[in-house]
């Protein structure tokens, strides 16, 4: 694949099959989508709607986020799971209200240097909000682009994440960032699943080294026994 190539058919498949009315992707609030990528970070979309909702009519803006009570916080994040997400989230609206005046930081090293946010979610929110050129590396998109390149071993391991992130960084595109990589997410989300992928609708299929070679199963590698 050359990179223009694998954009080229990643952003066509957005225009035809992406999601495209989230309720985070009609807005470039940065607190908006920042709030959205944490509660997705290990939570599906559907269970994430309504607590999103719920927890931007409490917190309109990121200083009343930093204004609530640790308590408060914890209150409506209860059901979500992985509480140390919502204890990270409320350090860091405090870090944006005292340290940048409730301006949200816009470029990727202030974004990651705020609690609970990985190099994934700051490139997905300086993206999203910024329109900045900037990769992610979720696990869907570490599954799409293990199996497409036949990157092999386990992502636990430095030396296949570095190989797995320089691909995401060598692959993503100059403009159209946000389209590019919400079609990077879906594509991992709904096409190439852990099982059963659908490479029969996959806008890859004709390259993806996984299928070529009948790896589907093997990639991306296990966490080793
Ligand atoms: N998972 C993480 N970020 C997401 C997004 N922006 N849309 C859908 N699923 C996601
Ligand atoms: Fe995944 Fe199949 Fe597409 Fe390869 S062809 S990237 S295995 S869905």
């Amino acid at each position: 694949w050359q990179p223009k190539d694998f954009q080229h058919k990643v952003i066509e498949y957005y225009r035809k099959h992406g999601r495209k009315h989230l309720p985070w992707q009609g807005t470039k609030d940065a607190y908006r989508i920042w709030l959205s990528e944490i509660m997705l970070q290990q939570t599906q979309v559907s269970t994430v709607i309504p607590y999103y909702e719920n927890f931007l009519q409490r917190f309109p803006t990121i200083v009343d986020l930093a204004k609530a009570s640790e308590d408060e916080v914890m209150h409506l994040w209860s059901g979500l799971g992985y509480y140390s997400r919502a204890r990270n989230l409320h350090k860091a609206a405090k870090k944006v209200a005292d340290e940048f005046n409730g301006d949200f930081p816009k470029t990727q090293e202030e974004i990651e240097a705020l609690p609970g946010v990985g190099r994934s979610t700051a490139g997905a929110v300086a993206a999203f909000a910024f329109d900045q050129s900037t990769a992610i590396l979720d696990g869907n998109v570490k599954r799409v682009l293990a199996r497409c390149y036949g990157i092999e071993g386990w992502a636990g391991k430095a030396s296949v994440l570095n190989s797995l992130w320089q691909r995401a960084e060598a692959n993503t595109p100059d403009t159209h960032t946000a389209q590019y990589n919400q079609a990077m997410m879906d594509l991992g989300a709904v096409v190439c699943t852990r099982t059963k992928p659908k490479c029969d609708t996959c806008p890859l299929s004709d390259k993806c080294y996984a299928l070529k070679h009948d790896m589907i199963s093997a990639l991306p590698g296990k966490k080793p026994k």
